[in-house]
């Protein structure tokens, strides 16, 4: 007979082990990535600075006081989403808004609008995935706008696609909404949980988007906060089952299934395009803060000042989606039919609890889904750093062409 108290205690620990390990390869996992997206041979070796920015291993840090933020308010940008327009809201505290990214071996230069144009002049960046891509998109117009705004050349007035130009610089900004980066089609707006029902087709391109990255120079991709949605999953044209639908005799599936598909068919539709010879970045998994409860359970974000380093783990739901991310970035990375990078605002996004508009997206009477949003980010705010992280990445690229 085998003990069952026994058991539970090795279990236990094999459980433990586990998550040890995993949460040492997050440390060591980033290391490669930069090692690789560096040629220490084709930097000018007489500029010290420059060299330090490239060997260090920016998303690893701590957030420090910055007397000189915030770099834009709501009335020199017009380009804030109404529900980030933290301020407008009345927001009462601004002490979020004085707080920049410091990697742990070097600094992370402010982000520079001149030489951010300067660099994709000529070019096209295209971001791709749901409204926390977008919410970085604007998030770049605005800190841009102090030397250029762009004007609108959306073909349509939907929010699917937005298309902005900067005429000075012949630089052209796309948004291309496509929140599980698939084919996907709203199956019932209510569902089981009042967050509608979707049908993803986990092996199909979204050609919505994909269909139209050829000319694109710097592609972004991102996928948070959809995939929990309950959804019905097909692959190859028939259903493998659900996450929460709630309908008889499907195969209830973990998010994560879906999430680690939704990869694999996006970097392969991206691999696919011949005639696509951008950078392709993954922006890594942002971390929600709700506090006290679920998003639709009374669950908010109060905290009012930046997480040490030490004070948070990456665990649970948002280690999950994070390696699953990574790991087929490594996968995708390893296969060399792009160049592929990573933007892996993970951690100093997890850091950051203070930085979501929580009540402050709308009025106090209004009536809107995410009643507490700790998802998305006030403008200006942290997401302001991911900019700065995605230019040093630039100038990266540019040192090795
Ligand atoms: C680094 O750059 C040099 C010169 O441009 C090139 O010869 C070498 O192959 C590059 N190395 C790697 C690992 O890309
Ligand atoms: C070194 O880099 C800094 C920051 O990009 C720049 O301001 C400076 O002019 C550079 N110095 C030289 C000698 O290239
Ligand atoms: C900007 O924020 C202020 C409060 O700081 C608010 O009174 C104003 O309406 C906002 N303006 C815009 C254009 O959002
Ligand atoms: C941008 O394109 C114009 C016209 O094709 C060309 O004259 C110019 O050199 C290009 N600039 C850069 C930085 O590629
Ligand atoms: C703008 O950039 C495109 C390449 O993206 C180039 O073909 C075109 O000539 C440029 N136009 C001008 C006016 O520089
Ligand atoms: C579900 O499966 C059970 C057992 O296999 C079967 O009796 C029942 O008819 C099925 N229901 C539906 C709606 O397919
Ligand atoms: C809020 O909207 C939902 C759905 O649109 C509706 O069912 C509900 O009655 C509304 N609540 C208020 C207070 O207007």
């Amino acid at each position: 007979m085998e003990l069952p108290v026994n058991k539970t205690i090795i279990n236990i620990a094999i459980l433990l082990s586990f998550a040890l390990i995993l949460i040492s390869l997050i440390r060591i996992i980033n290391y490669p990535v930069l090692q690789n997206t560096y040629n220490a041979t084709s930097v000018d070796r007489s500029n010290m600075s420059e060299i330090e920015e490239s060997t260090c291993d920016i998303f690893s840090g701590e957030w420090v006081p910055d007397p000189d933020a915030p770099y834009y308010t709501n009335h020199t940008c017009w380009a804030i989403h109404e529900h980030q327009n933290c301020m407008k809201y009345a927001r009462p505290d601004s002490d979020f808004l004085k707080w920049k990214w410091k990697p742990d071996g070097c600094d992370l230069p402010a982000f520079n609008p001149g030489q951010f144009l300067r660099m994709v002049r000529n070019q096209t960046m295209a971001f791709v995935g749901d409204s926390v891509g977008r919410n970085q998109m604007q998030s770049i117009i605005c800190l841009l706008s102090k030397v250029e705004y762009p004007i609108d050349d959306s073909p349509e007035t939907d929010e699917q696609f937005k298309r902005w130009k900067y005429s000075n610089y012949n630089f052209t900004l796309e948004y291309f909404r496509s929140p599980f980066l698939l084919r996907s089609e709203e199956r019932d707006s209510d569902g089981p949980t009042h967050t509608g029902l979707f049908n993803l087709y986990l092996d199909e391109f979204d050609e919505s988007w994909t269909s139209h990255i050829d000319s694109v120079d710097y592609l972004i991709l991102n996928a948070d906060h959809w995939f929990n949605r309950p959804a019905v999953y097909y692959e190859d044209g028939r259903v493998v089952g659900c996450h929460y639908c709630q309908i008889p005799n499907m195969t209830d599936l973990h998010t994560n299934y879906a999430y680690r598909r939704a990869f694999r068919t996006a970097f392969r539709a991206v691999n696919g395009r011949r005639r696509f010879g951008g950078a392709a970045f993954l922006r890594t998994y942002a971390p929600s803060h709700f506090e006290g409860g679920l998003w639709n359970e009374g669950g908010d974000c109060v905290r009012r000042r930046p997480f040490r380093s030490e004070e948070a783990v990456l665990e649970g739901v948002n280690l999950d989606m994070y390696m699953i991310g990574l790991e087929e970035f490594r996968a995708v990375e390893k296969e060399g039919r792009k160049k592929w990078r990573l933007l892996d605002t993970t951690l100093a996004t997890l850091l950051r609890p203070d930085g979501h508009p929580s009540r402050y997206g709308h009025w106090p009477n209004e009536n809107v889904t995410l009643y507490n949003d700790c998802v998305h980010w006030c403008l200006p705010g942290p997401i302001d750093s991911w900019a700065q992280m995605l230019q040093h990445l630039i100038k990266l690229e540019a040192t090795k062409d």
